[in-house]
């Protein structure tokens, strides 16, 4: 019998590492025949760490586990899925992944993830094997086809990056995977490149075939030593396995990849600023043009995806585009998947198609707040996100709907905060994180955020604050029009909607009467 436990850091975090070695001990002491799989997370954490043993029946969860819940789950008969006051019954049925469309996700949590045979039964490499039957015009036509969108956040047509890369002409061109995911709330990256390693390494080397690169990197934030450790030794079992390397799957192709690890800036996740790190360069933004796509690592056409996007090109290959067309709405197409965080009742992973509206999200799904509490407000899309009040919770989870209500998706990710949260002091982490974070290389960003800062602590402190909100304003809107990235460029969202939505928060509090 088998008993999965996950390695995911999720669970680890959660005391998954304890739970394995008293499994391992109960194995031993009871003489039993069964093999622990350190798999991935399926993503609901509030029932982390999951075990699950697989059954005659099919797999039979249990959780959240302690090392101390251990012996008592042996004792009920675990190994045959016997019942227990953990029992959580087939997880599939689980409300919150029942109703999920995972394609991406497809295997994160059920596969071992450094098993590239498991990869293969699960529907692993069917995408590159089809890849590698077509032309590279083709592949890249198929993907554009599918309406695949960068999943970091900005939504640019994946299809089209890749035509761009494809159309310009080199002696060298790059794959980059932008697994910098520094974004609050966000860990789909590190979820995939910890639970399903061989989906990202197939989509990076489709890309590499489709637009004729023959060399990818893999920029992982060093906050992620977990994804690090698995993403390498996925690389090494797929090089041995030919997937990787001069002739990939035995076809004239060649493609290999590296594992890079970043130093903490989250301005590195910005494209033009990674690439610089890569080089070996300070993190500093560039201007574009010139695009990464014509000139990119070292000065070579290069393809940076978010690692979201480069492991929904498998299933796009495997299934074909109008298979992932099919899910979603308007411009948004497929499934992205959502992360749940913050002061929710239900926190995890949620992949779903494009168009669930915010409050099905968040109250629905997510179950509201882990405290009980009313929710005030959402932050969608990371720091750089707008804070959402109840009263925009009809917008669809789509691209356009959000940017017609000044917001973003951004990388999916969603913070939820109860009643008890002071939107200036919101406000003022956005300006402040935008100043710690700056890179320097333009002043709305650089000044205008210390500036902002100084501006929102005078509303708080009730210094003429008509005024200085009236200068917050002037600020973000030099800020948003003026910056050369996302990150000065976006911290207007989060600030401003904070005035927006919630001004009762910007008010001076009235002086207590003696
Ligand atoms: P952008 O709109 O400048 O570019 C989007 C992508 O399309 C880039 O890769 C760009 O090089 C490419 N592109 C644009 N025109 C092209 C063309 N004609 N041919 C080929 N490629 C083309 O957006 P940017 O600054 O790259 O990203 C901003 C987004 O990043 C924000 O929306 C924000 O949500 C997100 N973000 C994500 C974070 C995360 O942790 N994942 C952190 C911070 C921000
Ligand atoms: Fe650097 Fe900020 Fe300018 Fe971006 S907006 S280039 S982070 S100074």
């Amino acid at each position: 019998v088998t008993i999965y436990i996950p390695r995911d850091s999720g669970a680890l975090a959660l005391g998954a590492e304890k739970v394995a070695k008293a499994v391992a001990q109960e194995i031993e002491t009871r003489g039993l025949d069964a093999k622990i799989v350190r798999n991935g997370s399926r993503g609901l954490y509030w029932l982390e760490p999951m075990v699950e043993v697989a059954t005659d029946a099919g797999r039979v969860a249990y959780g959240p586990v302690t090392a101390k819940d251990v012996a008592s789950l042996f004792d009920a008969g675990l190994t045959s899925g016997g019942e227990h006051k953990l029992s959580l019954g087939d997880p599939e049925k689980i409300p919150f992944l029942a109703k999920q469309t995972r394609l991406t996700f497809a295997r994160c949590g059920i596969t071992d993830p450094l098993s590239l045979e498991d990869y293969r039964t699960h529907g692993g490499l069917k995408g590159l094997e089809n890849a590698i039957a077509m032309t590279p015009a083709d592949v890249v036509k198929q993907v554009t086809d599918s309406g695949l969108r960068g999943r970091g956040g900005a939504g640019f047509p994946t299809g089209i990056k890749w035509k761009t890369v494809l159309d310009t002409t080199a002696d060298r061109k790059y794959i980059v995977c932008n697994a910098d995911e520094g974004d609050s709330a966000t860990f789909a990256d590190r979820m995939i490149m910890e639970g399903d390693p061989f989906v990202l390494i197939e989509g990076m080397t489709i890309a590499g075939i489709a637009t004729g690169a023959t060399k990818g990197f893999v920029y992982i934030r060093s906050e992620y030593p977990h994804a690090v450790a698995t993403m390498q030794k996925a690389v090494e079992v797929a090089r041995k396995a030919g997937v990787l390397g001069v002739n990939v799957m035995g076809s004239p192709n060649a493609f290999d990849m590296e594992i890079r690890v970043g130093a903490g800036a989250y301005v590195c996740g910005e494209e033009t600023s990674l690439l610089n790190s890569l080089e070996g360069k300070r993190g500093i933004v560039r201007a574009k043009p010139p695009l990464p796509a014509i000139q990119g690592l070292f000065g070579k056409p290069t393809v940076i995806n978010n690692v979201i996007s480069l492991a929904s090109v498998p299933i796009v290959m495997d299934r074909g585009a109008q298979h992932y067309k099919d899910f979603g709405m308007g411009r948004s197409r497929g499934t992205i998947p959502i992360q749940i965080a913050g002061n929710a009742k239900h926190g995890g992973l949620f992949e779903a198609a494009f168009g669930l509206t915010l409050g099905e999200i968040v109250d629905e799904i997510g179950g509201g707040t882990v405290t009980g509490r009313p929710v005030k407000a959402v932050q969608v899309g990371g720091p750089l996100g707008a804070y959402f009040p109840r009263s925009l919770f009809d917008t669809p989870f789509d691209y356009e709907a959000f940017a017609a209500r000044d917001g973003l998706i951004g990388h999916a990710g969603i913070t939820v905060f109860d009643d008890t949260a002071d939107m200036l002091k919101q406000a003022r982490f956005a300006m402040e994180f935008c100043a710690i974070e700056s890179c320097g290389k333009c002043t709305p960003c650089r000044i205008g955020s210390t500036r902002g800062v100084e501006t929102i602590d005078k509303i708080a402190h009730n210094i003429e604050p008509e005024k200085n909100l009236a200068l917050v304003t002037d600020l973000c809107n030099t800020m948003k029009f003026g910056s050369l990235c996302a990150l000065g460029g976006f911290t207007p969202y989060p600030v401003m909607s904070a005035i927006n939505h919630f001004p009762e928060d910007f008010r001076p509090t009235p002086v207590a009467q003696a």
